[in-house]
């Protein structure tokens, strides 16, 4: 295995090791939507890192959780003749963007490097583009998690995390009896088609799952196990404070944080607020996978736009090959929440989440039930996924009934594709 020490001469012969002309400065303006607490961390190591390899970092943060506004800054760029040098993009979103002929590719740094040897195919196969790298993956996340205040729960006598629905229902109504509000969630669109493609998980399990989410399967879209997901759904409305409209997910996090609130259903970059925070897992706060068998998969990358001149081009490769290497994806990893995407980092300085979540990677993938994430743009195109935002939040800030919620999803899917 690569460790630490070997890296650090690996990316400073970058520059030069993949032909980026010599004397060139490499320079990287980076779009990204990392801002909370926790990701500010992440993403600040990223950028010392380049910087301590002698490149210059231009930080182009667009504010918003789940990235839809930096998105839309992202096209505009474009548009304008005047794209960023790497962008915190994912998913089909790469193939989109390079069906365009936007991006350009890093394969020199990624065959150099053995990148196809180090990641999983799932995820190399999502970088690629007509067999070139056009993407470097820097983590992997996992969106089925549930986040828990102990002592908030202690409080209410629930001595364990729910491992059913029937049991987080029950759980959240003793919290109720006892005044405590039972899920912190923020009322944006993408936080509750979060909460949505967990619940679908644990109640469809992972083959419905890709039938309904990824497959958009229309008999998936509009069926009893689906209407049983927004039943669930519909309960969980009651559990949620009156101020929730809005809310930033990190502003969720807190809650649980400070005692407010006693469950968050959110990805494991919730974890970084918490770490950010100086808490202590398995201590301060508990994880546990949200009720369900399977792992719903988000990745986050950095995707290289087609800029020229040799101080960006060598940019996009000190950056390419920095966010592979085992050192960064160690370091960068234990401030996200999230695990490497490198399957050959150690992970002893992981804490227990991370554990969990590696082992539940590997025992999904075996079980077949390792699906990509509706909500966080790994499975459908941006335009399908956005008529799933709507549908779903409009069901969460409505009385809708679950049998219609079901026929519009399926209605809606229809109309977009
Ligand atoms: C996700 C992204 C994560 C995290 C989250 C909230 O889509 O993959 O890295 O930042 O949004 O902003």
């Amino acid at each position: 295995m690569l460790r630490y020490k070997t890296f650090v001469p690996l990316v400073a012969a970058a520059g030069l090791a993949f032909g980026a002309p010599a004397g060139a400065e490499p320079t990287a303006e980076v779009l990204h939507w990392w801002t909370s607490g926790g990701e500010a961390k992440a993403v600040g190591e990223l950028k010392n890192s380049f910087e301590a390899q002698g490149g210059t970092w231009i930080d182009s943060p667009i504010a918003g959780g789940g990235g839809d506004a930096a998105m839309t800054a992202l096209r505009a760029r474009v548009v304008a003749g005047n794209p960023p040098t790497a962008v915190q993009l994912k998913g089909p979103g790469i193939q989109e963007w390079a069906e365009q002929g936007a991006l350009n590719d890093v394969e020199d740094v990624a065959e150099a490097e053995n990148w196809n040897g180090v990641l999983p195919p799932v995820l190399a196969e999502i970088m690629k583009y007509d067999g070139k790298y056009v993407a470097a993956p820097v983590n992997i996340h996992r969106v089925d998690w549930m986040w828990a205040n102990p002592e908030v729960l202690a409080k209410a006598g629930i001595g364990a995390m729910p491992t059913t629905w029937d049991e987080f229902n029950a759980a959240a109504d003793k919290l109720m009896a006892a005044g405590i509000t039972p899920l912190a969630h923020g009322g944006q669109p993408w936080q509750d088609a979060t909460v949505f493609e967990n619940v679908v998980l644990g109640v469809g399990g992972a083959d419905f799952f890709r039938a309904a989410l990824v497959d958009l399967d229309q008999e998936a879209l509009n069926s009893p196990t689906m209407v049983a997901a927004f039943d669930q759904l519909r309960r969980m409305r009651g559990y949620v404070d009156p101020n929730f409209s809005g809310r930033d997910w990190n502003l969720a996090t807190a809650m649980v944080m400070n005692g407010e609130a006693a469950f968050q259903i959110m990805g494991d970059w919730a974890k970084g607020e918490f770490l950010a925070a100086g808490k202590v897992p398995g201590e301060d706060f508990l994880c546990a996978p949200t009720p369900g068998n399977g792992f719903v998969l988000n990745s986050d990358s950095f995707t290289f736009f087609k800029v020229s001149g040799d101080d960006n081009i060598a940019g996009q490769k000190l950056l390419a090959s920095l966010i592979m290497s085992p050192g960064f994806q160690e370091t960068f990893n234990l401030a996200k929440g999230s695990i490497p995407a490198r399957t050959d980092v150690a992970l002893d300085k992981f804490d227990a989440c991370a554990q969990r979540s590696h082992e539940d990677l590997l025992k999904a993938t075996e079980a077949n039930a390792l699906v990509p994430s509706m909500a966080h743009e790994m499975a459908i195109p941006r335009s399908v996924r956005g008529e799933f935002l709507d549908l779903v939040t409009e069901f969460f800030n409505s009385d809708m009934s679950s049998e219609d919620a079901a026929q519009r999803l399926a209605d809606a899917v229809k109309r977009a594709m």
